[in-house]
């Protein structure tokens, strides 16, 4: 008789299982291991009993499978990292170490520092990379990077670092705001009127426009005592045109609060919302290639926020450079939050603000 029935549980286990390892590089997932996750998981979900000759065997799978689903991934997560931490073998440390060397790597290349990213989030999508390029281990993945460097890009597309929305990083704009004031202050003492801003790689017109709200916001009905000039650069021509047209979606506007989005947009009829045209009229948008030698002079502050992972250490240094002469004296650069500049360019920035990466002219 024991023959003719089955642990049901035990097959929808072993295939949710081996689902819920197959982006994870990051631990063992040996015979071993895996056997052990399961008989985890085994203990904790009660076995149901099917007959294998009965003939609504497949029906009966199904229906389990629906049931279980949930009481059994419940349990997986926790079964993976109990194993992952304690394997029952001599332990290989290996997987840590290329994931390290992984990041290491990113960071020496581009400069952007990915161990500010969630860990988990990070891993899914390394994940989806490496699957996507038939690959199966951090290692090969990391000598891919070596050989194709335009893999940079998909991996950067793929963590979303190539999109851009209203006020990004919100904590950042407190203290651009503070610094616009007192820039602003500073101004006003000496006499002068002109506030020269550069955002540079400004992608669809988020970021300059959230620079126009900020000093719009400060200054209110004296936004005309002063000469505005906001110039938003890319190479992108397609992101230009639309930046132009001013139209955003509400995901878009998420860091802008209701009375904001009130004030300075028009209620959409296309799901869209529409930048009032003053505001639009604050921004000169322009193509610019940062990697050439040229640069937009006799500026106050740069944004070029989540630009130089597109660049190369070397590129980094010449743009960084750039900025230095095209920065008035103390004027101020603000850089992306998981982005870092070369050590030896902090001879000529200094930090203002590390958690908000905001440096400023020596
Ligand atoms: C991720 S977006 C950043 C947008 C905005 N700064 C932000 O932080 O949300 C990067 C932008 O840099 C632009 N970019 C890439 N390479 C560039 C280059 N060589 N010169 C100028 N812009 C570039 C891209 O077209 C893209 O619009």
């Amino acid at each position: 008789m024991i023959n003719n029935i089955k642990n049901i549980v035990e097959d929808i286990a072993a295939y949710l299982l081996n689902n819920a390892l197959a982006h994870r590089y990051d631990i063992c997932t040996c015979k071993i291991c895996q056997a052990d996750m399961l008989g985890l998981i085994l203990t904790k979900i009660p076995p149901r009993y099917i007959p294998v000759d009965d003939a609504a065997l497949p029906t009966l799978i199904k229906e389990a499978k629906i049931q279980l689903h949930n009481e059994i991934n419940l349990t997986i997560n926790t079964a993976i990292e109990l194993v992952a931490k304690n394997p029952n073998h001599a332990v290989s440390d290996d997987r840590k170490k290329s994931f390290d060397l992984l990041l290491n790597k990113i960071f020496l290349e581009r400069r952007l520092d990915l161990k500010h990213y969630r860990q988990e989030i990070l891993k899914r999508k390394l994940a989806t990379r490496i699957n996507a390029n038939n690959l199966t281990s951090y290692a090969e993945y990391l000598n891919f990077l070596n050989k194709n460097p335009l893999e940079y890009d998909k991996l950067f597309e793929t963590l979303c670092i190539n999109v851009s929305e209203f006020f990004r990083d919100p904590e950042v704009w407190v203290t651009a705001k503070y610094l616009f004031e007192s820039l602003i202050r500073k101004k006003a003492e000496k006499g002068e009127t002109d506030i020269r801003i550069w955002s540079a790689g400004c992608a669809n017109g988020e970021e300059p426009y959230s620079i126009a709200i900020t000093l719009k916001e400060i200054l209110q009905e004296n936004t005309s005592k002063f000469h505005i000039s906001i110039f938003g650069t890319d190479i992108d021509k397609k992101c230009l045109t639309d930046a132009l047209l001013a139209q955003y979606t509400k995901e878009q506007l998420k860091n802008i609060n209701e009375k904001n989005l009130n004030k300075y947009f028009i209620t959409p009829n296309n799901q869209k919302f529409k930048l009032k045209q003053e505001l639009v009229n604050m921004v000169k948008f322009q193509y610019f290639e940062l990697s050439s030698d040229k640069f937009i002079t006799d500026v106050d502050v740069i944004f070029c926020r989540n630009v130089f992972i597109y660049f190369s250490r070397d590129m980094q240094e010449k743009i960084l450079s750039n900025f230095y002469n095209a920065l008035k004296p103390q004027g101020y650069l603000l850089m992306g939050k998981v982005e870092t500049i070369a050590l030896d360019s902090k001879e000529s920035f200094k930090v203002i603000d590390a958690e908000a990466h905001i440096y400023q002219k020596n």
